[in-house]
């Protein structure tokens, strides 16, 4: 997401709900004494689920007071990472990798489809909340390209048709079956099996 969250309404206070304090008391338990600072990621991750799934400026202040680190420290974290969002977000956050064996499988259609179906540009969220569009670099599922992340969600194997009916299922409500979408078993050969074939000819 951008980095430029000048303009955006900050909200004054941020502090985690009581059920987030044991979690994050339970995450920082992971990691040993004196080192709490690793544990930096996972409650900001944390705290940007409890927050609609964006970061203000407090609630990175609220997990370095937590953690006992500098602010700057968290700010630096949470503003390289690009799963950290620092403004505002859609319901649905989708991001579409056009790395390059998405763009060679048709990242480009589907880029297409994403925009005109969700009504924003990469960067922007759609009028009624529903989606916010990212461009994302590869995002490790190749195999299956193209493929766009949204929320937790991976939905690959698309094509312009089943990535509409994805966010078409989003906007009614619906929970869109994650994964592949061409009908293969995870990331098997795309024509189906052609070794580890016990008990079938060959
Ligand atoms: S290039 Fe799209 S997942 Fe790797």
């Amino acid at each position: 997401m951008s980095m430029n969250n000048a303009n955006i309404e900050q909200p004054k206070s941020f502090a985690f709900t009581p059920e987030n304090v044991e979690e994050a008391k339970a995450i920082v338990a992971k990691y040993p004494e004196g080192k709490q600072a690793s544990a930096c990621m996972p409650l900001l991750d944390l705290a940007q689920r409890q927050n609609d799934g964006w970061l203000p400026r407090v609630a990175m202040d609220h997990v370095a007071e937590v953690l006992n680190m500098e602010p700057i420290s968290v700010y630096e974290v949470a503003t390289f990472y690009t799963m950290y969002n620092l403004q505002p977000i859609g319901k649905h956050h989708v991001q579409v990798c056009t790395n390059l064996p998405c763009w060679l499988r048709g990242s480009d259609e589907i880029t297409a489809t994403c925009k005109r179906v969700t009504g924003t540009e990469f960067g922007e969220t759609s009028d009624d909340g529903m989606f916010t569009l990212s461009e994302a670099e590869c995002l490790g599922a190749c195999v299956n390209a193209p493929m766009v992340q949204i929320n937790d969600d991976y939905f690959e194997d698309l094509t312009p048709e089943t990535a509409e009916d994805i966010l078409n299922i989003l906007r009614a409500g619906g929970t869109p079956k994650p994964g592949s979408q061409s009908g293969r078993h995870t990331c098997e050969p795309a024509g189906g099996l052609t070794s580890l074939r016990e008990g079938e000819d060959a």
